[in-house]
This record gives structure tokens, sequence and C-alpha cells, in this order.
């Protein structure tokens, strides 16, 4: 092995021996900017440092959890107490509970069970909400990304999008056609949908604001309008709020101002934030429906570490830890950060639209001539120029700025990005907006 080469290389090729695309998860591997990915020695607040000794201002927040930041102190000191108390016990403790309790009390839902990760939450809430309807059929939004659970991967966002994937081997032919797939924000397609077969349809699932083909928030009242039309129709509606919970607001993105009041999703999704860093995530929604779930009632779901003691200590101590105060900091780091940002892809005449849902937002780079001036669905979330992105993505990094390595993303701030971390970017930003407009596809 060339000991000539940086660490990150050195690794990455380590890494490649033994793990396919030497990564663990698809998107870490640069497969859509090129280039191989930075290997993190460490990382505090808004900075990572990597193992060659670089540091950059995270906009990827470990892809949502880290609000607080890297290593915030009192996470990192309830961890340590927790973990000194014992890792796992595979039987009930209180962390677990209070966790669940303070879901509970931010949200609209009535009970959650807790799992490890946001794939098996909206497998569980599926699973689920089959087994309280008896049918068999799941609409989902194309461009929204529920994990990879094998029905939901139908023209799905992140990964699957940033590669272009139309669906995935492996998969049934039977479980997709089980799978709906409709453009996002389009009530008449959910319309038409229900009107064919609304008597097989057990639950509409979507992204609470989709976030995973770059941001798009939903229409004004659509998150409402799906959960009418299944109650009309005897389908719960499924709110996924793995992305959104905790993070647009203390309540999630159900909390956002002008969230219609006096209704609210059958089920819900959580991840991400509430687990403070760690693996944990959660599933919640009515009492009637959440009874269903064995023991008491006859739908199967268990999990080895769910409710894990350290990881639901994580999650509680970061929760509690999220102010009022907190969020005002992330909504406005985030309003100054996009302002910037189109003001600098603005001077050079790059074509862009840069949008949110609360905190949460993206930058498109629209292909020239394409007119869009805002997004809001999947083929028009497709139509981006990511040749321009990719020396975007490129410039940002040598300048000390790590964003998401795909344009199908959203840039995830934190509390921790304060005037330091927001001044390296407005820096680098500059430079970046002259590569993205001198890129050639
Ligand atoms: C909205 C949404 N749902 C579900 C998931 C899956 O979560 P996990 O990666 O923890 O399995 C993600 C992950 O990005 C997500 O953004």
């Amino acid at each position: 092995m060339d000991n000539e080469l940086p660490a990150s290389s050195r690794l990455f090729e380590r890494a490649r021996a033994v793990t396919p695309a030497g990564v663990n998860s698809p998107v870490r591997a640069f497969g859509a900017v090129g280039g191989h990915p930075r290997f993190i020695r460490e990382a505090s607040g808004a900075w990572l440092a990597d193992v060659d000794g670089n540091s950059y201002v995270d906009l990827v927040g470990s892809w949502g959890p880290m609000l607080l930041g890297h290593a915030h102190p009192e996470v990192v000191d309830a961890v340590r107490h927790a973990a000194g108390r014992g890792t796992s016990f595979g039987m009930p403790s209180e962390p677990e509970v209070a966790l669940a309790e303070e879901i509970v009390q931010r949200t609209p839902v009535d009970q959650v069970r807790l799992v490890s990760s946001g794939t098996e939450a909206t497998m569980s809430a599926i699973r689920l909400a089959r087994g309280c309807t008896g049918r068999d059929v799941v609409v989902k939004f194309a461009g929204c990304y529920h994990g990879h659970v094998d029905s939901l991967l139908a023209e799905s966002g992140s990964g699957v999008a940033t590669f272009g994937l139309p669906g995935t081997p492996g998969v049934p032919d039977e479980f997709t056609a089980k799978t709906l797939v409709l453009a996002y924000n389009d009530r008449a397609a959910v319309q038409a949908a229900f009107a064919e077969h609304g008597d097989r349809i057990a639950c509409v699932i979507t992204e609470a604001a989709a976030g995973n083909m770059g941001v798009v928030p939903p229409h004004p009242g659509f998150n409402r309008f799906l959960a009418e039309t299944c109650a009309r129709h005897g389908a719960l509606f499924i709110s996924d709020e793995v992305m959104t919970g905790f993070r647009v607001s203390a309540h999630g993105h159900w909390g956002l101002d002008g969230e219609p009041e006096g209704w609210r999703p059958d089920l819900m999704t959580f991840g991400k934030v509430m687990g403070g860093g760690f693996p944990a995530a959660a599933f919640g929604g009515r009492e009637d429906l959440m009874a269903q779930l064995a023991p008491a009632g006859r739908v199967y779901q268990a999990g080895t570490l769910s409710g894990n003691p350290v990881a639901a200590t994580a999650g509680l101590t970061t929760l509690r830890l999220a102010t009022p105060e907190v969020y005002a900091q992330l909504d406005k780091s985030s309003a100054q950060l996009q302002e910037l940002v189109a003001a600098e892809l603005g001077r050079v005449g790059v074509p862009h639209v840069v949008q949110g849902a609360g905190n949460l937002f993206s930058v498109f780079f629209t292909e020239d001539g394409s007119g869009l001036t805002s997004v809001q669905d999947f083929d028009q979330a497709r139509q981006q120029a990511s040749y321009r992105y990719r020396a975007f993505f490129h410039a940002m990094l040598a300048a000390g700025v790590h964003l998401p390595p795909s344009g199908f993303e959203g840039w995830f701030l934190s509390a921790a990005h304060d005037d330091a971390a927001i001044s390296r970017v407005a820096d680098a930003l500059g430079p970046a907006a002259q590569a993205a407009a001198a890129a050639g596809s």
C-alpha cells in the first residue's frame, strides 16, 4: 500500500477490499460527484476533521440527526453515564419510557414503539396498516424515500434517485405490484388512484415534506387532503417524519406554522434527531391501531436492540436540549445560508432553485433553459444539471465545506452553526459558484 497517499485514500482502499464500494450506505461513496469520500476522525459542533487533518463545516449533519451539532457536551455526558450502567438489557428500562413520553407529548401520536432505524419504522408502520385494514396496496409518491423497504423502493428518492435506479433487483415484482407510485403534490392522481383501487388501498405513505429528492415542500393542505381522502376510503395515512421530525420544529413538520389544525395522521414514523446520533427510530399513531401490535394484538413486530438504553438516552437528551432558541437559531442560519447561496449563484448566472421546508433546504442546479422557478415533484427535481453540482460540491469541499455528495439531498444545519461556520461557508460560495458556472456537461 502506498504510504504517500492521503490517509483518506488509504482507508478507502482498505474499505473497498472488505465492504462493497467501500461504504456502508450508498450516497457516502461520492458516486454522484466523483472522487472518494473523506474519512472522518472526529467532529465537534459544526465542524468535521478528517483523517488527513482537514477541517470542514459540516452541512450533512449525519443526514439529519445532529440537530445540536457534533459531540454536544451534555449529550456525550449522558451517553457516558448510560453506557456505564450497561449498554443493552433486552428488558424494559426507564430511558425508553421517557423517550416515548417525550415523543407522544410533542406529536399527535397516542403511542409509539421504538425501533432502530427509519427503515424499520416505515416497514413496521406499513405492516401495521396492512394488518389493520386487511388490504395490501400501498400508495407512495415518486421521489419520496422511506428507507430501503422492499415495497417502497419504487421510484424512490435519496440514493436510488442519486444513482438513477428505477427500482432495485432483489425485490420481487409481486411486491412492487402492490405499490402505487404517484406524482408528489398531485391531488388528481390521488383521487384517480382511490377511484380505481380504493377498496384495496391499505395506506398512503408520504414524507411530511419531501426531503429526499432535494427538499420539495407539500402544497398547502396536501397532507390534510391525503389524510381526509384515506379516511373516506377506509385507508390509513402514514406521515413519515424520519427526516423532518424534531428538526423543522419542536413538533416536526406537523408543528410548522400553517399546518392545519383539527386533523392528524393515523400513523407517523420518526428517526434521526430522536436518536441523537445513535440508531433509534419509532413509529406511532392512534391507540386503537397501535393496540393491534404484538403482543397485545396480532401484527408482529420486534427488535433485540429496540429502545436501547444508550440510544434512548442520547435521543432524550437531544430532544430536551432542543429549546425554542435552538430552532430560532437554526431558522436564522438556514435563511441566511439560503440567501447567500442564491445571491452567489445569481451573480454568476447559474440557473437554480433554492427552496425549503422550515430550516431544511436544498439547492437545485436546474438545467439551462428549463425556466423552473420552483420544484414541485420528482420529474422537476430530476431536471438537474448534475455536472454543475459536481463542480460546486468539489469547490466547496476544497474550501472546507462538506455538502451532501448528491444534488438530491437536503442541506442539514445544526444549532452549532455559528458565525464562524457560516462565514467559512460564505467565503467558499463565490469561487464555488464560479466553478459551477464554468462547468461543462
Ligand atoms: C423520510 C425518511 N424515511 C425513512 C428513512 C430511512 O431511515 P434509515 O436510514 O434510518 O433507515 C429516511 C432516511 O434518510 C428518510 O429520510
